[in-house]
């Protein structure tokens, strides 16, 4: 059924709102509306609206957590937020979290349609610009994937020994060394690369929506089920799915993705007829599944399933050889889509850049990159650099500072005398402390440990992963 009317999702505690809003604009749009940010979460994946209207302030969850909760899903609808008075201090994290436009209360019913339009119309223009973009690199999938070290052939030479195959594919890595563009490659080098490629990331999804996105849900399987919706495994038949963050799956999901496995086979939540569908299936995950395994979170079944083969993505203080093709990868990617023309970096930055040990590995040297050309300044690099040294004072620290690459020795130690170096690592070690203890306290209850520590459940993964932190004690 085609939509005639475009669909918009107010997430506000006032009532008031979404009813002046949908009195006012009923004939030109649909309006549905949830009363608190847990609620507009699940409406979202629900009734998948085309544009949200999100209150800053609401109690219990506010617009900010809400918004980056739905900056997890895949593909999130824009989002317009209303601010109130005295909520100025969180327009400038809503800009950074990618909002898409500010409607002050109280506002004008026909200004809010201007905003509305000019939003739906800039994200079509945004949708046919990466349509195109991603057809370009379709084309070549290695296109994005820079590094000639031996570590990155040797990954490249496995996966074009086995993209072509049906064996699942466990990808294992640290954040930002590339997990997601190898699966992509493995993909477009496979006999499946015209259908689908999804990726569901099974951190980001909350647990009780999580089965419902993989395995689609029938009208009425629960509240708000209108119709019967179609999961990723069925919309991704005859492709691949991606299945990342692998090790987050909840338990009752494993035996399910396990029976997809050797079955081909599941039902629909609220179904009772069998879907068969052919899926390739690739997963990754930076959390170590034997620990995992042998704590009985992961089960072990299921974990020798998916790893019929490892892809194991090497960090970049393993393959420093590589750091100079991706500086000018990223130089030339962000130049030309910003319309700027920086040249190249000089020794000294290029030397700080080779060194540093790239904790968020290349994700990590590709946003620095970006705002060194956004921002037209080379020097920022090195602030850039010690103050991503202070905030990931890893494990290791203690002993040896981040700053320091294994090879090169003397001069790097000065760098312990550095006052914000320092300060760094006292806090990040305080904080790093003060996470595991309420992990321990909560059973590894992340929610609930974010809540406690009231820092949001994006940022306590984050933690998680920048830390090292794991559950064995
Ligand atoms: N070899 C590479 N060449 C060019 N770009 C790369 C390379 N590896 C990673 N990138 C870029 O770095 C960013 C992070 O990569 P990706 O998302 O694949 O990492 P990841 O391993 O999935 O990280 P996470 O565990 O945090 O999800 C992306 O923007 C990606 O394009
Ligand atoms: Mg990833």
């Amino acid at each position: 059924m085609a939509r005639t009317k475009t669909k918009i999702l107010v997430i506000d505690d006032d009532p008031k709102v979404s009813w002046i809003l949908s009195e006012g604009l009923k004939s030109k749009f649909d309006f549905v509306s949830a009363r608190d940010g847990v609620e507009g979460i699940q409406m979202v994946s629900t009734e998948q609206p085309d544009l949200v209207l999100l209150d800053i302030k609401m109690p219990s969850m506010n617009g900010i957590e809400v918004l980056e909760r739905l900056n997890k899903l895949d593909d999130r609808p824009d989002v317009i937020m209303i601010s109130g008075h005295g909520d100025t201090k969180y327009v400038v994290d809503s800009i950074k979290l990618g909002a898409a436009e500010f409607i002050n209360k109280p506002f004008d019913v026909h200004e809010v349609e201007i905003h509305i339009n000019g939003v739906l119309e800039r994200g079509k223009l945004k949708r046919e610009v990466i349509d195109l973009k991603t057809e370009l690199e379709a084309k070549n999938a290695y296109a994005g994937f820079v590094g000639d070290s031996e570590a990155m052939e040797k990954v490249k030479g496995i996966i074009e020994q086995v993209a072509d195959s049906e064996l699942t594919v466990l990808i294992r890595g640290e954040s930002g060394t590339g997990k997601e563009i190898a699966a992509r490659s493995l993909h477009q080098l496979s006999g499946r690369r015209d259908k689908p490629f999804l990726k569901v990331n099974c951190a980001a999804i909350p647990r009780d929506l999580l089965e419902a996105e993989l395995f689609g849900y029938e009208k009425g399987a629960f509240t708000g089920a209108h119709k019967t919706k179609q999961g990723r495994f069925e919309l991704a038949n005859k492709g691949t799915i991606f299945l990342d963050e692998i090790g987050d799956l909840p338990p009752e999901l494993q035996s399910k993705l396990l029976q997809v496995l050797e079955q081909q086979e599941f039902v629909r939540v609220g179904g009772i007829h069998n879907i068969h569908v052919d899926v390739r299936i690739i997963c990754a995950t930076n959390r170590n599944l034997e620990t995992a395994i042998t704590e009985k979170g992961f089960r072990d079944d299921l974990f020798y399933r998916l790893n019929e083969i490892t892809l194991f993505l090497p960090p970049i203080r393993q393959r420093r050889q590589d750091i100079p093709l991706l500086v000018s990868h990223f130089l030339a990617k962000y130049n030309q889509l910003y319309n700027k023309e920086f040249s190249d970096l000089s020794p000294e930055v290029m030397d700080q850049l080779t060194t540093f040990s790239w904790p968020g590995n290349v994700r990590q040297l590709e946003n620095m990159i970006k705002q060194v050309v956004v921002r037209g300044d080379e020097s920022i690099i090195t602030d850039l650099i010690y103050s991503a040294a202070a905030q990931v004072a890893g494990p290791d620290m203690g002993s040896s500072p981040q700053l320091v690459a294994t090879d090169p020795p003397g001069e790097a130690d000065l760098s312990t005398y550095s006052l914000k170096t320092r300060v760094g690592k006292t806090v990040a070690n305080e904080e790093k402390k003060l996470i595991a203890e309420v992990l321990n306290k909560t059973n590894w209850n992340r929610r609930k440990a974010a809540e406690l520590l009231e820092i949001s459940y994006r940022s306590l993964l984050y933690k998680i992963k920048d830390y090292n932190l794991n559950s064995v004690k």
